[in-house]
């Protein structure tokens, strides 16, 4: 599978396996096994999707090695702050079963509508992440959900550029302004969500263009994201479809079909803006 290259130089490999919404216990367990078996390299969890120790289990089982799997997780937002972030690795660290991870997340900025001080929150998780960094327990790190103001205010006093936001992405949630706002930084642009949690798969103009390329609607999001140049995280629990998410590298999507599916109106998403959550 290609690589993209992270503004650290580290390779990260173009497709990650979901696991938002995977239940703990055997069903994530094997669903990592199968993704691994299946060639996928990338597997990215969340200490708050509470399934880290199945996936640790389901990468400890696969048999490959740690060393070939590109593996993130995220800080969640009861976390926040310098000491607790620390301490949110560590467990992290433990229940995946790991003593490194390739990338750390901000999984959702501090916001002005919950907090007076969001910057200093904000600035302060950095740091931890900034340090555990330069220990060499993350190779590389990043924010989710993170919006142009967000970034100006954490780049303004970080050491370290992110080198990733993950963010919601999919035909009709677009984000243009922080998807050009990241790339124009070099920093990598995540998709979750890529499917629109399955509600982009009925979708009649994504079915129609699908059709003609003789693909799923799910290969032709993912694909979609890949020539963007974003990096899709398909989440399946589904054998066959663990699959045929992987299998998008052998056809183009044409400039006009492209073009098509860019300009698709709103059809549905989480609906959480990261200004306005209440979690
Ligand atoms: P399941 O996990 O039961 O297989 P997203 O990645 O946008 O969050 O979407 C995930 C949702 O889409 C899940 O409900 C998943 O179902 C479903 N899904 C994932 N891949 C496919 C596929 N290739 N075909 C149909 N549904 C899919």
């Amino acid at each position: 599978m290609k690589d993209y290259k992270l503004n650290n130089g580290v390779l990260i490999p173009c497709v990650g396996f979901g696991t938002w919404q995977t239940p703990d216990g055997e069903t994530a367990v094997k669903a990592v096994e199968c993704a691994l078996a299946d060639g996928y390299r990338h597997i990215d969890t969340a200490a708050v999707y509470g399934n880290e120790v199945s996936v640790g289990r389901g990468i400890a089982q696969s048999g490959v090695p740690r060393c070939e799997i590109f593996l993130t997780s995220k800080v969640w937002n009861t976390e926040r702050g310098y000491d607790r972030t620390l301490k949110a690795f560590d467990k992290t660290a433990c229940d995946l079963g790991v003593d490194y991870l390739d990338l750390y997340l901000i999984h959702w900025p501090a916001s002005a509508s919950q907090f007076d001080n969001w910057k200093d929150i904000n600035r302060d998780t950095w740091r931890a992440m900034e340090h555990l960094y330069r220990e060499g327990k993350i190779r590389a790190i990043g924010v989710s959900n993170f919006m142009p103001h967000h970034l100006d205010a954490l780049i303004e006093h970080a050491e370290v550029i992110p080198a990733v936001n993950q963010i919601e992405y999919h035909p009709g949630q677009m984000q243009p302004e922080t998807v050009a706002y990241c790339q124009a930084r070099g920093i990598q642009i995540e998709a979750w969500s890529p499917l629109g949690t399955g509600r982009m798969l009925t979708n009649p103009t994504l079915q129609e263009i699908a059709s003609h390329y003789g693909k799923s609607v799910a290969q032709l999001c993912i694909r979609w994201c890949l020539q963007h140049d974003v990096l899709p995280l398909p989440k399946s629990v589904t054998p066959s479809r663990i699959k045929e998410n992987l299998e998008v590298f052998d056809f183009t999507i044409s400039d006009a079909d492209m073009a098509r599916i860019d300009a698709m109106e709103y059809c549905g998403g989480s609906g959480l803006h990261p200004d306005k959550i209440d979690f």
